[in-house]
């Protein structure tokens, strides 16, 4: 099947008191249409400009290269970072949608949310006021608010953050995307409002045929709703496979690692979590060689030097390591 998403050689620069520093460098990743991939990473990997380049809202500071190429079913992929602003504006909100972390700051605290759910419709074109309040009630309804109709009327404020996070996604949905850009959406909820949110966003990929990105720094979150699984290091990707390969044979020692940091049901709880030695390097500051290396007990000498290809380890898993793939460890 074609892509709906194909990036390839994303670089995200920025360019700071006349300095260029790299946030994200050469990502290459697919995303067919309605599959779920997963990214993840430490905090400050990269995960949030690639997504915000994928959306064009990067700041003007920002320098970035590669291709987006985009296809929405409807003839020929094009390229999302060569188009005119108009036209980025027309995808923006209805082909490809974003939800972010904090609910509260995405939301208008004066405005009602079923008529900023309304807007998202009117804004592209959907219809009378009337009709873009029934729909975002409806929308309201798909996301399993009950009585829609009347929480509609609330402000922010008198909704939970689980309910925000919710009114967030039925503004995401509501003009029927084909790419779903979630960031992190669950990191700010509490664990059982966690797992309804996620039951949620797997409910209405199913139903809607919706891709995702779905981005967190948590892999066990990650696990549960991606069909594939990117890991992220230090602005490159480390390892790429589905969700059987990134967790039942992880080939990046990053990857390793962080699976070693999930509690599991089988874990012991009385042990503390392994925990990665070191941070990650800051972007000014990476190494020439792997990113990874300071903090690698694989390493050899040429890790060091320069910044080690991307090896197919098995169909369609690949691993930016070729230590530990060629020497079989
Ligand atoms: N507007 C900006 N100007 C300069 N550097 C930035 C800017 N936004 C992000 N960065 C840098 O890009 C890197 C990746 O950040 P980010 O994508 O937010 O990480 P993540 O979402 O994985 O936590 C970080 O080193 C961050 O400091
Ligand atoms: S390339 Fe070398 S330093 Fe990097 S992850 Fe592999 S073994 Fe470790
Ligand atoms: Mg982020």
């Amino acid at each position: 099947m074609a892509a709906l998403l194909d990036i390839r050689h994303l670089t995200v620069q920025f360019s700071t008191q006349g300095r260029l520093t790299k946030a994200a460098g050469d990502l290459s990743f697919v995303i067919a249409p309605g599959e779920v991939l997963g990214l993840v990473g430490e905090s400050g990997s990269g995960k949030s400009v690639t997504s915000l380049a994928m959306m064009r809202l990067l700041p003007p500071q920002a320098r970035t290269s590669g291709e987006i190429l985009f296809s929405n079913g409807t003839g020929s992929a094009r390229d999302l970072l060569q188009l005119a602003e108009a036209e980025m504006r027309g995808l923006r909100g209805t082909a490809i949608t974003m939800i972010f972390q904090e609910p509260m700051t995405a939301l208008n605290p004066v405005m009602r949310v079923g008529d900023q759910i309304a807007e998202a419709v009117v804004a592209h074109g959907g219809g009378s006021k009337n009709d873009a309040w029934d729909r975002a009630v409806a929308a309201m309804n798909d996301v399993a608010i009950a009585d829609p109709a009347r929480r509609a009327r609330d402000y922010p404020h008198q909704l939970s953050g689980g309910m925000r996070q919710r009114i967030m996604i039925a503004m995401a949905i509501v003009n029927r995307p084909q790419l779903l850009i979630a960031d992190e959406p669950t990191t700010a909820l509490d664990v059982t409002i966690q797992a309804q949110i996620l039951e949620l966003l797997a409910g209405l990929r199913s139903r809607f045929n919706l891709a995702m990105l779905f981005i967190s720094h948590d892999l066990a979150v990650v696990s549960q709703v991606a069909d594939r699984v990117a890991v992220m290091y230090a602005g490159a990707l480390a390892e790429l496979g589905s969700k059987r390969d990134i967790f039942h044979a992880p080939a990046h020692p990053y990857t390793r690692g962080l699976l070693k940091a999930v509690p599991t049901l089988r874990s012991d709880r009385t042990r503390p979590l392994e925990t990665i030695e070191g941070t990650v390097p800051a972007a000014h500051a990476a190494p020439p060689g792997c990113p990874f290396e300071p903090r690698c007990d694989f390493r050899i000498a040429e890790c060091a030097q320069s910044l080690p290809p991307v090896v197919e380890v098995a169909p369609g898993h690949w691993a930016r390591c070729p230590v530990v793939n060629q020497q079989g460890l």
